[in-house]
This record gives structure tokens, sequence and C-alpha cells, in this order.
């Protein structure tokens, strides 16, 4: 059985392409087998993990010219890891799937056949709610929602939990709010400590773990490697660890998680 996860919210900045990569890494350590499927046009969580999109095709082929997903996967140097690159091309899809039937469910029906080799899908969305957002959302069982320790840290939200409820009313009833993930938490700060804790306030299901603010971090794709490689013992791949560990215990079967 096949888990799709999307990581959205329509703020950029807030660690998406960074929880994409690092929790595929270190879900893909932990020997499960796990697909990748960049679904923003700056294409960071592609580069990020030191892939680039062959000729043979990009994200772009699965939503718009029905290309099969199997021709698409690009191995990564990590055993039990694998991306559907995306390239800058994909910013027109956008416009273009607005033009197409059955615009929502393109990603939903690419992941129909090829996809029981992996026990994950991870999707990386961009910073919007438009269509390629929404693709995300419907293909998706569960939606984890980075949300960064700043001031304002919750502005947003409610746009972002309307819009995952019609998408669960009309397009996806299986999608599940997995959960919030605080990322960039400085212990330093109070305000970091405060958004944490009004975060929590509002979303009971807020990830245990909190992932730091780590300049290794933000260095790690400029080398095309995950943190688990590029500092494995460093505090936030410890933190991307705990939070696959929980996405384990909340998605898979006890047994499973035993083995
Ligand atoms: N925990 C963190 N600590 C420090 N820098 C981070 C952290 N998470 C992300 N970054 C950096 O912040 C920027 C935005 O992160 P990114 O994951 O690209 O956000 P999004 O995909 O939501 O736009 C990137 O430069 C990234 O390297
Ligand atoms: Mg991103």
């Amino acid at each position: 059985m096949t888990r799709v996860l999307a990581l959205a919210n329509q703020k950029g900045g807030v660690g998406k392409t960074t929880t994409a990569i690092n929790l595929s890494a270190a879900l893909a350590r932990r020997g499960h087998s796990v697909l990748l499927i960049d679904m923003d046009p700056q294409a960071n969580a592609t580069g990020g993990l030191g892939v680039r999109a062959p000729a043979s095709g990009s994200t772009y082929d699965l939503l718009l010219e029905e290309a099969p997903l199997e021709s698409l996967v690009v191995p990564t140097e990590w055993e039990g890891l694998w991306v559907v690159p995306s390239t800058a091309d994909l910013a027109g899809a956008e416009v273009e799937l607005a033009a197409s039937m059955a615009r929502e469910y393109r990603l939903r029906r690419a992941l129909k056949e090829d996809i029981e080799r992996y026990r994950f899908i991870v999707i990386d969305s961009p910073p919007s709610l438009g269509l390629l957002t929404i693709n995300s959302l419907v293909a998706a069982q569960d939606v984890i929602v980075p949300v960064q320790c700043e001031y304002l840290a919750l502005e947003g939200l409610g746009q972002f939990t309307s819009t995952l409820e019609l998408v669960r009313r009309h397009l996806n009833r299986e999608l599940r709010l997995r959960g919030l993930l605080l990322t960039m938490y400085d212990r330093r700060t109070s305000l970091s400590k405060q958004v944490a804790e009004e975060v929590r306030r509002h979303f009971s299901n807020t990830f245990r773990t909190v992932i730091p603010r780590s300049v290794r971090l933000s260095e790690a794709p400029s080398h095309g490697l995950p943190i688990n490689v590029y500092d494995p013992r460093s505090p936030a791949s410890e933190a991307y660890d705990a939070m696959a560990e929980e996405v384990l215990e909340a998605v898979v079967a006890p047994a499973e998680v035993a083995t």
C-alpha cells in the first residue's frame, strides 16, 4: 500500500521543499522506498537532491502530456529514493491546466498505476493555492503543512484550511490534515516559543518534532545533498529523523513500524 503525502502551504519560504527533501531522505534511510514528485516550477526539491530533469521529461509531462509515471522517474544517489523532477516549464502548466478537462485530477490519475513499488510518495508543492497545489491535494491522502516560527506564522492558515475543506468536500474525501510542522525554530528567542505555543493551541495535530533553524540545513541543497548525508549528526538531521518516525507512527500499521 502506497501512502501519498503532500507538503503544502501557500506561503513561500516556510520549509515545504526542505521538508520534502529531508523527510523523503529520512524515510528512505529507514528502508522504505520513496518517490518525491516535484510540483514546483522552481524545481528546488529536484536540485536539492542533486538531480536534473532529463530530456525525457518532467512533472509537466506527467500533468499535461499524460506521460506514464515510470518514464519520468529519475534515481538519486541514494538507495530507495527516486524523483520525478520539475522544470521551469511547469509554470506554464498552471495556465494550460486551467482550460483542460479534469484539471484538478491530473496528478491523481497519473498515480493510478505503477506506484506499488513505492511505500511513500512525497509531493512538494509551490507557494500558491493554484491548480498545481490543488493537484497535489487531490492526489494525496495526507497533507503536512510546514509553519515557520516567525511573526504572523498563523496568517493565511485560515485560508489554507478553508481550501482544504473544499478539496475534501468536492474532490478528495480521503484527504487528512496530518499535521502542522513547526520549522526554523530558534530556541534562543521567545518569539519562536510563543509562535509554537500559539500554533499548538490552534492545531492539536501539530507534530511533536520541531525543526530547528539551522545553517547546515540551508547549505545542504547547494551541494545537492539531504541533511542526513551532508551533516548526519546535526540537530537538524536528527529532527527530520524524528519527524519521519512520527509520520511512520501516524500513517503506517504498527506491525510495519516494528519491522
Ligand atoms: N530549518 C531551517 N533552518 C534554516 N534555514 C531553513 C530551514 N528550513 C528551510 N530553510 C531555508 O529557508 C529557505 C526557504 O525554505 P524552503 O524549504 O525552500 O521553503 P518553501 O519550499 O516553503 O518555499 C531556503 O533557503 C531553505 O534552505
Ligand atoms: Mg519550495
